[in-house]
């Protein structure tokens, strides 16, 4: 019996300590990881000051872009994902406000976050977009520094992030774009896009709108990674999904979140944001997940 029980105790304590090594392992590999730091040189852009541009700098940063989603209305900063096992995560305050990055920040600094997700020390960024803002033409990423840069001081200390054993497990697996600056093509962005109401202008607002962050690069929609188990998962907005939607179903599914039927669409789908598009922005969007290669749900 005592045998037995040592033995027991043993295997119990093996478990244990394997648990420890390879937990302490996930850390260290994940921290080396994260701890990468990237010169990257960025790229200056015109960064014009007439109130023409700065409505345009402002329409991407909430209709657009959706900045305001995670940095908050005031682009003051906040908290915007607060699972600890996973990661707490805190976008930090823009504006040149106590606490804030804004006054330090140069224009090329602005750009090196933006579009390619790397700090002027040259840590990678952690979570933040770029994946889709690498895509912003020069022209809308000038606007959106002139708006940035006049935004009123908010004073707010922003929080650190901090990356749980779930988060450093996926992004390890490769579930997770916890470091954008690793998969950004850091040397190539548009000049200028025009806009027209045409599939080709709703391609470049559904990258840079983040609807492939959120629906997956082939818009099959499925479990967004990295959300909680109980948030629903993005929708299936390839044909084989919203094929049935009418253009007027799409402008009231944009604008006031329900579906065709009536029924609502849950709020993690940014429609507060969305709803600011004009009427052309949402008929180009139409347009071009008209034109997306039908897929099941979820299927890459
Ligand atoms: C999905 C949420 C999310 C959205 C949307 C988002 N950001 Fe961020 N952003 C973050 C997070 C999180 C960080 C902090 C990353 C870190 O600390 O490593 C960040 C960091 C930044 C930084 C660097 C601040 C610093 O500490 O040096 C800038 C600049 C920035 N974001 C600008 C923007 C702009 C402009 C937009 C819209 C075009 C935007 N962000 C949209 C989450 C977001
Ligand atoms: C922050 C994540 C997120 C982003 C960004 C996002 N969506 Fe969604 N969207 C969702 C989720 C989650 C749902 C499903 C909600 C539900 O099941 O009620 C959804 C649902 C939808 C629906 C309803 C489809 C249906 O009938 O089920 C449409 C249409 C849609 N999104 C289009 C878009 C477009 C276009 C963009 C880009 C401009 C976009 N979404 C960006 C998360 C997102």
């Amino acid at each position: 019996m005592r045998k037995i029980l040592r033995a027991v105790a043993w295997s119990a304590g093996a478990l244990v300590l394997m648990l420890v090594v390879a937990g302490g392992g996930l850390y260290f590999a994940s921290q080396h990881r994260l701890d990468r730091t990237w010169s990257v040189a960025g790229h200056t852009v015109p960064v014009p000051t007439d109130s023409l541009a700065l409505e345009r700098g402002r329409h991407v940063a909430f209709a657009l872009s959706k900045c305001a989603d995670c940095h908050r209305t005031d682009l003051g900063g906040g908290q915007f994902i607060d699972e600890a096992p996973v990661a707490r995560l805190y976008a930090p305050n823009l504006t040149r406000g106590k606490g804030g990055i804004g006054a330090a920040y140069t224009d090329l600094d602005w750009e090196r976050a933006i579009r390619h997700a790397v700090r002027p020390n040259g840590d990678g960024l952690l979570f933040m977009p770029s994946l889709e803002f690498q895509f912003l033409s020069d022209d809308d990423v000038g606007a959106l520094i002139a708006y940035l840069k006049a935004l009123p001081p908010v004073d707010r200390e922003s929080v650190p992030n901090r990356v749980g054993p779930i988060g450093r497990a996926l992004y390890m697996k490769g579930d997770l774009v916890l470091v954008p600056a690793e998969r950004v093509a850091h040397d190539q962005h548009p000049t200028a896009v025009p806009m027209s109401v045409s599939a080709e202008y709703g391609k470049y607002l559904a990258e840079v709108g983040g609807c492939t962050g959120c629906h997956g690069e082939g818009f099959s929609g499925g479990k967004i990674p990295g959300t909680p188990p109980d948030w629903k998962p993005a929708s299936n907005i390839t044909p084989t999904g919203i094929g049935h939607y009418k253009e007027e179903d799409f402008f009231r599914a944009m604008r006031e979140g329900v579906r065709p039927g009536g029924a609502p669409i849950d709020s993690l789908m940014p429609f507060r944001f969305t709803k600011l598009m004009t009427d052309d922005e949402i008929r180009a969007l139409y347009l071009y997940l008209r034109t997306v290669p039908a897929k099941p749900f979820g299927g890459r």
